[in-house]
């Protein structure tokens, strides 16, 4: 197994790529922390269907834009599992394409919230228990959206290319215990999809995209775990677009 005696934080892990990577982190032997802040029912079944797989997990309720809240996570995985070796910062929301003069001021900083800061509030509560455990894998979400924007899709956009930005920078700071990468999606179906652009927008997107069909969550969990474990040891600050092709 490749995460065999791993602890992983996955944020977001209610559905979509965060549950993937939760069922396919657990296959690998590791023991997942389940986080997310709404769609509480969703974490719970989470975490209870890798139970009954037969893997160890644990749902926590947490929002990670809230410093207190983050706090309590990382206590509450250290007093599950006694350690943290990855942290997966899934948890992101979407953008409903706008005009820039038509955006909400609140759902602007809501974006940044929930995309960026909650990778710096992860990462600093963390970070000190990586480093009490000789080191561990950071993996953060990006998007396609970073590289090359979509129209009226500003604050999303703009929002995950600081996310490719902080991985790098994360990863010359935090090296050499600790590697730090990130993964840019592209067009995926999930919850998000239906609550941001919607299904309409999406199937115009994969329309132009090369590989000619949506992505699955699994598309990106599997890139995920291959970041997590051993057999990226030489991989750090780095971004890998898992996206039917979109950056071409
Ligand atoms: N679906 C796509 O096409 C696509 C493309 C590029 C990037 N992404 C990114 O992938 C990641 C996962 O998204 P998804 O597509 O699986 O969508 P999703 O809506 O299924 O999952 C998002 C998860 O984040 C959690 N979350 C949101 N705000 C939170 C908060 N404040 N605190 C804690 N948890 C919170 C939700 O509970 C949910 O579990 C996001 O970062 C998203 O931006 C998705």
């Amino acid at each position: 197994m490749r995460l065999a005696n791993k602890v992983a934080i996955i944020t977001g892990s209610s559905s979509g790529i965060g549950r993937a990577a939760a069922y396919l982190f657990a296959k690998e032997g590791a023991k997942i922390v389940v986080v997310a802040n709404i769609n509480e029912n969703g974490g719970k079944e989470t975490a209870s269907n890798i139970t009954k797989a037969g893997g160890t997990s644990v749902f926590i309720h947490a929002d990670v834009t809230k410093a207190a809240d983050v706090q309590i996570l990382v206590k509450s995985a250290i007093a599950n599992f006694g350690k943290i070796d990855i942290l997966f910062n899934n948890a992101g929301i979407g953008f409903q394409r706008t005009p820039v003069e038509n955006i909400d001021e609140a759902r602007w900083d809501q974006i940044y919230a929930t995309n960026v800061k909650s990778i710096f509030l992860c990462t600093k509560y963390v970070v000190p228990e990586m480093r009490k455990n000789g080191g561990g894998v950071i993996i953060n979400t990006g998007s396609m959206s970073a590289i090359r924007p979509r129209m009226q899709d500003t604050p999303y956009g703009s929002a995950k290319s600081a996310v490719n930005l902080l991985t790098k920078s994360l990863a010359l700071e935090l090296a050499p215990t600790i590697r730090v990468n990130c993964i840019n999606p592209g067009p995926i179906l999930t919850d998000m999809i239906q609550k941001g652009p919607g299904i309409k927008q999406f199937e115009r997107d994969i329309a132009e995209l090369p590989l000619k069909r949506a992505g699955t969550p699994d598309d990106i969990a599997f890139a995920a775990l291959y970041l997590a474990s051993d057999e990226s040891a030489f991989v750090t600050g780095t971004t890998i677009n898992v996206d039917g092709g979109r950056g071409i």
